[in-house]
């Protein structure tokens, strides 16, 4: 059985989700484009708790701003009345060709100018709608071709640009942070800050880092072949997890944007075990208590009921996976399997409390190397209970 996804479940969707009307590099739309509040609504019957948009989801790229204001209001009104959160805004910094070389690192100065004008007043609209979390995705921000950027300068503009923004926050006093989605590539060729490890590179970088954190997606992780479960891990580690994109990816291809889950299920698992049960070693860890946004796209096969069909999907198959997850901790076979491969042993440090280097180094502990070498691990063992609770 799958229960119904409640606002406690805190799931939210991208207003460019399920607003796709399926038109890519080689083919027109598919469906119709329904208007923002239509999606919402729609998504709340669903189970939703939220929704994010980028601000050219809700009014087009040249809007005036009476236009803007009440396209906006007819919004949130829609979103009060039916009890969804706006959890989260960002902009649009790719669709309009102007930024065909980027938003904060185009070569061409007076383009960087209007791009960050652009972030900026999305930030105001951002914190305007209420939300916590401002998204900044540089898809165009990249290169095709290694001759054509001083690499140096583009990451001195980027961060003069995310530097700006943060300082802009911090002065209005909003109630927002910023969270940076790494992308190897496309729609660039190469895309700046194109994995976690990058991207928190960076923010160490930064002048007010410390409202700067992560988005980190699923598929994007796996479009440069890494694992997402560590890259949560070790942004969650850094104190930088401040949001996330699932979906789904299957190998190194285009940007699939496949329903949660239905890229690699046994990555997903892990990924959805971490986030519900945290780190088994340290139960007062850190946690990821922020939305479990999705960021997928309906294929573009599938007409409106299909739609709201994979909206439907994302939700049921991280509840699942969340269910099996829990079953899978509880199980005492799973807890000695944990116990023999050493996993909880992890957490104790190397040195011992109070131990000099002096004193370190002076012993051997007795240790034999060669017979060391003869423990087995279990850990074929364990996993294969994770796919007994995943598909048993
Ligand atoms: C993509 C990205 C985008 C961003 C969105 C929010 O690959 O297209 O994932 O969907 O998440 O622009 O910043
Ligand atoms: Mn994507
Ligand atoms: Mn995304």
């Amino acid at each position: 059985m799958i229960r119904q996804p409640t606002a406690q479940d805190k799931f939210s969707f991208g207003l460019w989700t399920v607003g796709w009307t399926g038109v890519d590099p080689f083919g027109a739309a598919t469906r119709p484009t329904l208007a923002p509040w239509d999606y919402a609504e729609r998504l709340a019957e669903l189970g939703a708790w939220g929704i994010t948009f980028h601000d050219n989801d809700v009014f087009p790229f040249d809007t005036d701003d009476a236009t803007k204001e009440r396209i906006v209001n007819q919004l949130k009104e829609t979103t009060d009345r039916v009890g969804l959160t706006i959890e989260m805004v960002t902009t649009n910094t790719f669709t309009h060709p102007v930024f065909k070389d980027g938003g904060l690192t185009a070569n061409d100065r007076s383009i960087r100018r209007f791009g960050l004008r652009k972030i900026l007043r999305a930030v105001d609209l951002a914190a305007q709608v209420g939300a916590t979390t401002f998204v900044m995705w540089g898809g165009r921000e990249g290169a095709e071709y290694d001759g054509s950027k001083d690499l140096y300068a583009a990451l001195q503009r980027y961060r003069e640009g995310v530097d700006t923004v943060a300082a802009h926050i911090k002065s209005q006093g909003y109630n927002l942070r910023i969270a940076l989605e790494p992308k190897p590539n496309e729609p660039r060729g190469d895309i700046f800050l194109p994995t976690v490890g990058h991207a928190l590179a960076f923010i160490a970088e930064l002048e007010h880092g410390d409202i700067v954190g992560l988005n980190p997606e699923t598929g994007h992780e796996q479009m440069a072949n890494l694992n997402y479960t560590h890259g949560l891990a070790q942004a969650l580690w850094s104190g930088k997890l401040f949001h996330i994109d699932l979906n789904g990816q299957r190998g190194l291809k285009y940007d699939q944007d496949l329903v949660f889950g239905h890229g690699d299920l046994v990555s997903a698992f892990f990924t959805v075990d971490l986030l519900e049960n945290g780190f088994p070693g340290y139960p007062d860890g850190p946690r990821y208590t922020g939305p479990r946004h999705f960021d997928y796209k309906p294929s573009r096969t599938e007409h409106l009921q299909g739609v709201w069909e994979s909206a439907a999907a994302c939700m049921s198959t991280y509840l699942l996976l969340a269910d099996k997850a829990r079953a899978f901790r509880a199980d005492p076979r799973v807890q000695e399997a944990m116990a023999y491969s050493g996993i909880l042993d992890l957490a104790e440090p190397t040195l011992a409390a109070g131990e000099t280097l002096a004193e370190f180094l002076s012993t051997t502990d007795d240790f034999d190397p060669n017979k060391a070498a003869e423990r087995d691990f279990g850990f074929v063992r364990l996993h294969q209970l994770a796919l007994n609770h995943l598909i048993g």
